[in-house]
């Protein structure tokens, strides 16, 4: 057989084993769930065409299930399987409060980002660079705040000089690179932060983990590893690019600690020094700390990215907010400067940067959750162990019972909640709860969502304060991209800076 034949008939053969483990699947689902309600085609072939129809975005079977069957249990077609989706308050709060070995985050990363193929075996098994995110990070959030300031205008001022008329800059590309180096900063400290061979390697690593993990979660079981060998020679090579940086740095730190004893003057408390003194022993090297570094990276700074250009997106279009948020900011920032204390008060542009994550930044499914052991919800309903189990987020986000006019912009939403209610803690970004899952909710809430909120509002006062900022087209908003479940901003349009006019 010629080449392309065999390629030809190595297709037809996955896609008939596909269609084959889909239909079986879907038979046995359905006949042990009969008080769950199934949102998409019927029929022996629906789950694989339920799939297409959700790749090719022609149907939105979340949505649907939500609308009709609002507070219950409903099963979608996905890859391979039907998943499940949670929806109201009561089904939320019962997988918050499922323990881990029932209900798993790390199990449903393990999966979507097939982790044994893309990072380590164990490395969901125990990850204690997360715990560090809370321990490194929130915990200092005050002491690291200085610097956090000093990277955010060094990033800007580098990134989009202010000029005194208008320029475009890339506003996707900007986004990036200013999170990545202040993130970065808090990881590995200066002057690494501010490299553009490991910003890169950082934003490369989180691209390849991505796409082989979305081949890899196409590819069957049997033929991972072998598929694996094929596809994952860039993620190797990426990684050992990022040793390269580290390595030099670890050493240096090392030989610091030997020369002026373990608490060093100066010694940075960031998240490499967490690692190299915090990690179990056996994860102690080169290797292993860097990849725990670019991983938890993955974790912060796509989102992170994400909401600022979206933000950035938002005060541009919005235009006739930007007064009012100046008239917020300025005299705090005159009575007290940028400070973690004084960005605290800033709660009309806390509102600003939370209704821009609410209308934006929501997949249609989070809150992903293996089933570990069945599960009984407090409506009486078991899921069985092996399901995957979602939360409605976008639904949820845009639920005109919890958000008034939900698909409006309206950037004081949650300040004016705030005010009517006298309650200074319950609608700030930071706040998780069962109508606001931006960031989960419960023992798993995103453990860096007080940087996130530190960041943005550092980066948007420090913009509103600098430049003035127009659309490239006026009142044409650049369109998002929709990844089937997952929003990102646009990627190519540019946004117009010029140094403020005062
Ligand atoms: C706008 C930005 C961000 C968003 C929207 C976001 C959202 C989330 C969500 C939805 C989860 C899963 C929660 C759950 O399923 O219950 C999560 C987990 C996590 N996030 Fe974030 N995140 C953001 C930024 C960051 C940043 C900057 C960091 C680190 C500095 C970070 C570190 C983590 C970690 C370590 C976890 C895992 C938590 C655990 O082990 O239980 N995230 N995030």
């Amino acid at each position: 057989m010629t080449s392309s034949s065999t390629w030809i008939t190595l297709c037809i053969a996955l896609v008939t084993l596909y269609v084959a483990r889909c239909v079986v699947d879907d038979r046995r689902t359905k006949s042990k769930y009969k008080d769950v309600v199934f949102v998409g085609p019927t029929g022996t072939f629906g789950t694989p065409i339920g799939f297409l129809q959700l790749l090719f975005g022609t149907r939105d079977f979340i949505q649907e299930g939500f609308e009709k069957h609002y507070g219950r249990l409903f099963a979608i077609p996905t890859l391979f399987q039907m998943t499940f989706v949670i929806s109201g308050p009561e089904l939320i709060d019962d997988v918050r409060r499922a323990s881990d070995d029932q209900l798993s985050l790390y199990g449903s990363i393990k999966e979507g980002m097939q982790t044994d193929f893309t990072m380590e075996p164990h490395i969901l098994e125990n990850p204690y660079h997360f715990k560090f995110v809370h321990l490194s990070l929130t915990s200092n959030l005050g002491g690291r705040y200085p610097e956090i300031h000093e990277e955010v205008i060094a990033a800007f001022s580098e990134l989009i000089p202010p000029t005194e008329g208008w320029t475009t800059f890339p506003a996707w590309f900007t986004g990036k690179h200013v999170v990545l180096r202040v993130v970065n900063r808090l990881f590995v400290g200066p002057p690494l932060c501010n490299n553009p061979d490991y910003n890169d390697i950082n934003d490369a690593y989180s691209d390849a983990l991505v796409k082989t993990a979305l081949v890899m979660g196409f590819t069957p079981g049997l033929l991972k590893p072998i598929v694996s060998t094929f596809l994952d020679s860039y993620i190797p090579k990426t990684l050992r690019r990022a040793m390269e940086h580290i390595g030099p740095l670890v050493e240096e730190r090392l030989e610091k600690e030997r020369l002026l004893g373990k608490d060093w003057p100066g010694k940075p408390n960031d998240l490499l020094t967490w690692l190299m003194e915090k990690a179990p022993q056996g994860d102690r090297s080169l290797k292993a700390i860097t990849i725990r570094l670019l991983a938890t990276m993955f974790a912060a700074y796509r989102p992170a990215s994400m909401a600022l250009t979206q933000a950035l997106f938002d005060l541009a279009t919005f235009s006739s907010y930007i007064s009012e948020l100046r008239d917020e900011i300025e005299p705090i920032v005159k009575e007290e400067g940028l400070t973690k204390e004084s960005i605290n008060k800033m709660y009309k542009l806390d509102s600003f940067i939370k209704e821009s994550l609410r209308l934006r930044a929501a997949g249609k499914s989070s809150m992903p959750r293996k089933v570990l052991k069945d599960f009984t919800f407090s409506n009486g309903t078991t899921i069985l162990a092996g399901s995957t189990i979602i939360a409605p987020g976008y639904a949820i986000h845009h639920d005109a019972r919890h958000y008034p006019n939900p698909n409006e912009f309206d950037g004081f939403r949650f300040s004016r909640l705030r005010e009517e209610q006298d309650d200074p803690v319950r609608h700030q970004m930071v706040s998780v709860g069962p109508t606001f899952i931006m960031f989960g909710n419960g023992r798993h809430a995103c453990p860096g969502r007080f940087l996130v909120s530190a960041l943005l509002k550092t980066m948007l006062a420090h913009v509103l304060m600098t430049y003035d900022i127009k659309l490239e087209q006026e009142g044409v908003r650049p369109a998002d991209k929709w990844y089937t479940f997952t929003p990102a901003p646009n990627q190519t349009a540019g946004l117009m800076f010029r140094k403020r006019a005062t």
